[in-house]
């Protein structure tokens, strides 16, 4: 039987919809970035974000629509992700879709974001072999999951402060691109060798399968203090990311190895790195387990990755009421 359901995502700066037919074809997948309008500010204005989902929303959803030829009875269930992220955002995606799924008389599905990270891959490539690791690299979380089937997962490893995505922006500012900069020291990484640089692989030698990524920001802000003005700034960021690239495969790999899995995926913002990507791969050859990216457009935010794992969810009956609330934290 077909299904067709509609999902939103307004978790943090970026309004997304999607509309996707059975469990991976999408019909529509929208994102309207926020990025100009915090810029003055420097860093994302909660409050901000929440007034401009509310104005963007309907245009939207009413674009997915029309993208995918449908009217909005044709739909069969409505998702939204409810955790984590800015609480004020998260409200407004779930009272639209609170609404729609009222007035359309269909099941309402809250969506976390990050178990849904990983469900761009089923778009890109099909079902999951499970049991499979997931390393979630975004720009507020850096997280490895261990996931046995759909909808029983478990975090084993987290960053216990700063993400990786935070790190590698607040350095790309740092040294003078504009924020969100991963893309730029991405670019950095992949046209210079670090040279002579090297900087610390924070808790690499520590057992266990946690991050941390504050202290790597530290020295740079050490190095950048006393950087001759005239220095190539290319080497620099170059050794920076290898030293956030190591760290994330080594540890990846590790969770792989410890939890006898033979398959792993990247998802999240980060992974739409070109030179994050070379790495995964030359590491995976090498210890034979099968590699699952997406493309970039689904690494970083946007609806067709919730719509995605909302389809299962749909199938499996596993359906909210209108109580449904919304949560700023990952429960721990
Ligand atoms: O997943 P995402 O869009 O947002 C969150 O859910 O947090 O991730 C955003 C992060 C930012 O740190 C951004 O600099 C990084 O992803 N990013 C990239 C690239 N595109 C986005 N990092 C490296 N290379 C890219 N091409
Ligand atoms: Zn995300």
């Amino acid at each position: 039987m077909e299904t067709l359901g509609l999902a939103l995502d307004t978790t943090f700066d970026d309004t997304s919809i999607a509309i996707l037919r059975n469990h991976r074809e999408i019909l529509a997948n929208f994102t309207l970035s926020q990025f100009a309008d915090h810029e003055e500010f420097g860093g994302v204005v909660p409050e901000r974000a929440s007034r401009k989902h509310l104005e963007v929303s309907h245009f939207l959803i009413q674009q997915a629509l029309d993208e995918a030829k449908l009217e909005f009875n044709d739909l069969d269930w409505v998702a939204v992700s409810n955790v984590p992220g800015l609480l004020g955002a998260i409200l407004v995606g779930l009272s639209i879709a609170k609404s729609i799924a009222y007035l359309l008389e269909v099941p309402l599905i809250g969506i976390n974001h990050i178990e849904s990270h990983p469900y761009a891959n089923i778009l890109e490539h099909g079902e999951f072999p499970f049991p499979i690791v997931h390393l979630v690299a975004a720009g507020g979380h850096t997280l490895l999951i261990y996931q046995k089937h759909h909808f029983e997962w478990e975090i084993i490893g987290r960053s216990v402060d700063d993400a990786a995505g935070e790190c590698v922006d607040k350095v790309a500012k740092l040294f003078g691109f504009p924020m969100p900069g991963g893309k730029m020291v991405d670019q950095a990484a992949m046209q210079h060798d670090p040279g002579p640089y090297e900087f610390p692989r924070p808790m690499l030698n520590d057992p266990g399968l946690d991050f941390s990524f504050s202290g790597l920001k530290t020295s740079l802000k050490y190095f950048h203090n006393d950087m001759p003005s005239d220095l190539d700034p290319g080497p620099v960021l170059s050794a920076f990311f290898e030293s956030i690239t190591d760290v994330l495969v080594q540890k990846t790999l590790r969770a792989a190895k410890q939890r006898k899995v033979s398959a792993i995926t990247v998802s999240g913002g980060l992974a739409a790195s070109k030179r994050l990507r070379t790495c995964f791969e030359k590491a995976c050859r090498d210890q034979g387990l099968a590699l699952f990216y997406p493309r970039p457009q689904l690494c970083t935010d946007n609806a067709a990755m919730v719509a995605c794992l909302a389809s299962y969810y749909f199938e499996a009956g596993r359906w909210d009421d209108y109580r449904l609330e919304g949560y700023p934290n990952l429960p721990h």
